[in-house]
């Protein structure tokens, strides 16, 4: 979810960066839409698949032919816009919809659902696209923002609510789907409504599977990005999507240091080796990566120690290609040293505002050995 503001990104267009700072990773720009790109999900055959809280219909895209090849879904049905996107089994995706108010960030109560996006009888080359059939609905939920599929399940999605600070469980494999809350923390609330109703609190959430690491009750890690708190953090899970300890905060993220209120973290993407690549606006990502340990108890099972050193590296800071930035995918076959970033930008033309998504790759190559 972008955490910029109308506000602000009205003023960045009166006061323009005068500056272009450096990038450390060779950035290329992949496409545009005429839409505020919000989240980003990769198919196994390499496709993007961006969704946008200004339209309910979802943008594909093949990144060996960029530019070229940008194709949109049919609308979701009863919503105006769509937000966090996970692929729960292959093929088989998730998105959340509902009716936006981008100003407000919010969308109408009632109006949350979850719905299917199933390819798994669509082939690659086959312009008909995928089955959408309604899933659920969120009823108490106003902003959902990042999903995922809860670690060790392939069944359970899990919903982080900006505005509620909670993340919810939606076991889809009950009849009707079961929806119930998960985890709820401080980290995960927005400011103070009075200061900031349009704050976003919990922002990103993504899973990583201990596969035999985790003690017996914990079977994986939900991560965290906290727009309000400024942090990256996770909590433990077991089987059913159950809190085993703790929120924990593995890094602060305060940004570029000069308390800009649109400086908080946004969504991230979790690599195969369990780093994280956070969007930061303004114009960055960064690299959050638990530092290697030299001694022989803590490499054998990381996961247990009590207090892991995680590590903050920007990796990119471009004012003029990845001026806010909003979620970041790590791209899949040929494409998996590859981010894809979506950002976000508001134009007024003629008193008319309009948004751009653009869609940049980042060459994160060097990184991926
Ligand atoms: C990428 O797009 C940005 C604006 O969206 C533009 O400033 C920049 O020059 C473009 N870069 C390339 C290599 O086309
Ligand atoms: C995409 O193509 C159009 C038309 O050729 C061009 O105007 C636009 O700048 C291109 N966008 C990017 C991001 O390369
Ligand atoms: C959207 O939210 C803003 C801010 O809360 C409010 O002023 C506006 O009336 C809302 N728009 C609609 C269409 O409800
Ligand atoms: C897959 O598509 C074929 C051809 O349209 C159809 O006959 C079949 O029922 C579909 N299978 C599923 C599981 O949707
Ligand atoms: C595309 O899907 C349609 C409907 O499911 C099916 O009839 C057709 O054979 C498919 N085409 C290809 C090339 O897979
Ligand atoms: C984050 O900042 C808080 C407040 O300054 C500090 O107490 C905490 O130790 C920091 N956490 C990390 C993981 O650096
Ligand atoms: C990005 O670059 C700007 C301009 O040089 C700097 O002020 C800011 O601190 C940098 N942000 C990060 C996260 O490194
Ligand atoms: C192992 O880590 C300790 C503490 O961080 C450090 O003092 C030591 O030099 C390291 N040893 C090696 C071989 O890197």
């Amino acid at each position: 979810m972008y955490t910029s503001t109308l506000f602000f990104s009205l003023l960045s267009l009166l006061y323009p960066s005068q500056c272009l700072s450096t990038t450390r990773l060779p950035i290329t720009n992949v496409t545009s839409i005429p839409n505020l790109a919000e989240n980003i999900a990769v198919r196994s055959n390499s496709h993007l698949l961006i969704t946008s809280v200004t339209t309910p219909s979802i943008y594909t895209l093949d990144p060996s032919f960029p530019n070229t090849t940008t194709a949109q879904f049919p609308p979701i049905p009863g919503a105006n816009g769509l937000g966090g996107i996970t692929e729960l089994r292959p093929d088989l995706f998730v998105v959340a919809a509902g009716l936006w108010n981008t100003t407000a960030r919010r969308a109408a109560h009632g109006s949350a659902a979850l719905w299917y996006v199933d390819f798994r009888n669509s082939s690659s080359t086959n312009s008909t696209g995928p089955l959408i059939t309604y899933l659920a609905s969120i009823p108490n939920a106003i902003a959902v923002n990042g999903i995922t599929t809860a670690p060790g399940s392939d069944s359970i999605v899990l919903l982080a609510e900006s505005a509620a600070g909670l993340i919810y469980a939606v076991d889809t494999a009950a009849k009707p789907p079961l929806v119930k809350v998960a985890v709820k923390s401080e980290y995960f609330a927005p400011e103070d409504a009075e200061v900031n109703p349009a704050s976003l609190g919990i922002n990103g959430i993504k899973s990583w599977s201990c596969e035999g690491e985790g003690d017996e009750e914990t079977v994986g890690y939900v991560y965290f990005t906290g727009s309000a708190s400024r942090v990256f953090g996770r909590v433990g899970m077991g089987r059913g999507a159950v809190a085993t300890g703790p929120v924990e905060i593995l890094a602060n993220l305060t940004g570029d240091g000069t308390g800009d209120p649109a400086s908080r973290p946004d969504d991230f993407a979790l690599d195969t080796k369990g780093r994280a690549w956070v969007s930061l606006p303004r114009s960055s990502i960064v690299l959050v990566q638990q530092q290697r340990s030299n001694t022989s108890t803590s490499s054998r099972n990381s996961y247990s120690d009590a207090g892991p050193s995680w590590s903050v590296q920007t990796v990119a800071n471009r004012t003029d290609t990845l001026q806010d930035p909003t979620s970041v995918a790590v791209g899949r076959g040929r494409w998996k040293d590859r981010l894809f970033v979506t950002t976000f930008r508001a134009e007024v033309s003629a008193g008319v505002l309009t948004f751009v998504g653009t869609i940049v790759g980042v060459d994160a190559g060097s990184y991926m050995k």
